[in-house]
């Protein structure tokens, strides 16, 4: 049985990575899912078949909680709160790992090598932050907490004392492995530090947390893995790990910061408190009418979507009215921020969703030069990613990272409901520029709005 144990392992595992290969395409993206899914299936199987479970009863009671709890979520939650979602699997994922090593260290009391309890308190103290973190990371992006940073003085210091703690009580646990208060200690410390390390952040700094904690939740359960003595928990995690560090990366590169200036530094800043409602600066609101005639006269759009597209659930409507531009001779493309909306690829998926053409999707940096070629700047519920403030206000939370050039297109029709900020809650200058055309209201009935126009 062992040895049929061991070759499913090795299938699920070749199964994971071809997923992840594929998964980093939108166009092979499906079959990526579909790859994890049955390496899942395959590695879930023949843990099961392992001969050291003595008991299936509180394995089938988990086994259905979590199928009914998984498919009750993947039918109910709506495409906008998927980030949550995600922030809360992480957690969750963590969570799991540093209480299954916790449950093997009580099931092994003490008698256990050097390696498995270094593992155990590895996993503990990294799937309880990850936990923790993953929480108010969550509790950011459902709009329970104020995404604004909470920053506090000595905040820096308390951060570095509580991780020597953990140290402190790895090393003491490490040497006496029957110590029961260094553990659970550990647990509270990791649970606390979850909290401060995440609290702090805040504003577009979000998507990098997001995809750090994703990647410590792989780390928790590699380490899970080797408490267990189980190759695919390991392999599983440490992909997890790389991948979420890869991302992690992407998503620095994309705000322009280092990974320590996001934890360490004074960004994420504070929010503004102006709901953009200005007194002396004056927006002018113009109708679908007046923006449809615009539209008409161009030869090149660039459509720009954001979270609000998300919102509104107005993909579909955009890739009418952009059928509707092309079938006319003018030329239309699609700007894509790395961060637009709430989570990595949100964007993509959404548009695919309405069966927009890949090709027409543009990053950042293959579009940005051609703004200043293009008659109108198409944007849609999107707010941070075209904030003139991140090229030029030092102070801005939002200062230096990339955006989208959309104020150096001729005009920039602008979809949103209001004059309010975006995640970061910097206030835009861009509505106010003389070529800005603010169309407010819900993205969805504004797009109609321009198709109806448009067939007049
Ligand atoms: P945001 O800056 O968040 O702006 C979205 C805009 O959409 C809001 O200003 C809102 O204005 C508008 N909106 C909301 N509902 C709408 C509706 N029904 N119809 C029309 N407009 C609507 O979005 P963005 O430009 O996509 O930038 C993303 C931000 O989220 C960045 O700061 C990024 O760092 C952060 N973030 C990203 C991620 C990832 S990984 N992508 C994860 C976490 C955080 P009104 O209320 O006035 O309509």
């Amino acid at each position: 049985m062992n040895i049929i144990i061991t070759l499913a392992y090795l299938l699920s595992s070749i199964l994971f990575i071809l997923g992840l290969k594929n998964l980093s395409s939108p166009k092979t993206a499906r079959l990526g899912n579909l790859f994890a899914m049955s390496a899942m299936l395959i590695a879930i199987i023949a843990t099961l078949l392992k001969n050291e479970i003595v008991d299936f009863t509180l394995i089938i009671i988990g086994l259905l909680t979590g199928s009914i709890i998984g498919a009750i979520m993947a039918r109910k939650v709506r495409m906008t709160a998927m980030p949550q979602m995600v922030a809360l699997f992480n957690g969750l994922g963590g969570g799991a790992s540093a209480f299954v090593a916790l449950a093997e260290y009580y099931r092994l009391t003490g008698g256990t090598g050097l390696n498995v309890i270094i593992s155990m308190v590895i996993s503990l103290f990294i799937g309880a932050v990850t936990l923790t973190g993953s929480l108010v990371a969550f509790g950011k992006l459902q709009g329970i907490i104020r995404p604004a940073p909470v920053v506090f003085k000595a905040q820096r210091t308390l951060n570095i004392l509580i991780f020597t703690l953990f140290l402190v009580m790895g090393v003491f646990v490490t040497i006496n492995p029957a110590n029961h208060t260094g553990v659970l200690a550990i647990l509270t410390i990791a649970l606390v530090f979850g909290i401060l390390f995440v609290i702090p952040i805040g504003g577009a700094d979000m998507p990098v947390v997001i995809s750090l904690l994703n990647s410590c939740s792989g780390v928790a359960a590699a380490a899970t893995g080797f408490v267990l003595d189980n190759n695919i928990l390991i392999i599983c995690g440490a992909l997890v790990g790389a991948s979420g560090l890869i991302l992690t990366r992407i998503m620095c590169k994309a705000m322009n910061r280092s990974l320590a200036n996001i934890f360490f530094g004074e960004v994420g800043g504070s929010q503004s408190e102006e709901t953009g409602e200005e007194g002396k600066r004056k927006v002018i609101k113009y109708t679908e009418e007046d923006a449809a005639m615009v539209l008409d006269s161009a030869q090149s759009v660039i459509i720009i979507p954001g979270y609000g597209l998300a919102v509104a659930q107005a993909q579909f409507a955009l890739n009418e009215l952009a059928k509707m531009l092309l079938n006319k001779g003018i030329t239309v493309r699609y700007a894509i921020h790395p961060v637009a909306g709430r989570m990595p690829g949100h964007m993509n998926v959404l548009l695919a969703d309405a069966n927009v053409p890949y090709d027409h999707l543009l990053d950042l940096g293959d579009i940005n030069d051609d703004f200043q070629y293009t008659d109108v700047a198409l944007v849609v519920g999107a707010n941070d990613v075209i904030n003139p403030a991140a090229r030029v206000d030092k102070d801005s939370p939002l200062y230096g990272m990339p955006i989208l050039n959309a104020d150096k297109a001729k005009t920039v029709i602008i979809c949103k409901r209001s004059l309010s900020p975006g995640f970061s809650g910097v206030d835009n200058e861009l509505f106010y520029n003389k070529n800005t055309m603010m169309i407010f209201g819900d993205a969805k009935d504004s797009i109609n709005k321009l198709i109806k126009s448009l067939k007049v």
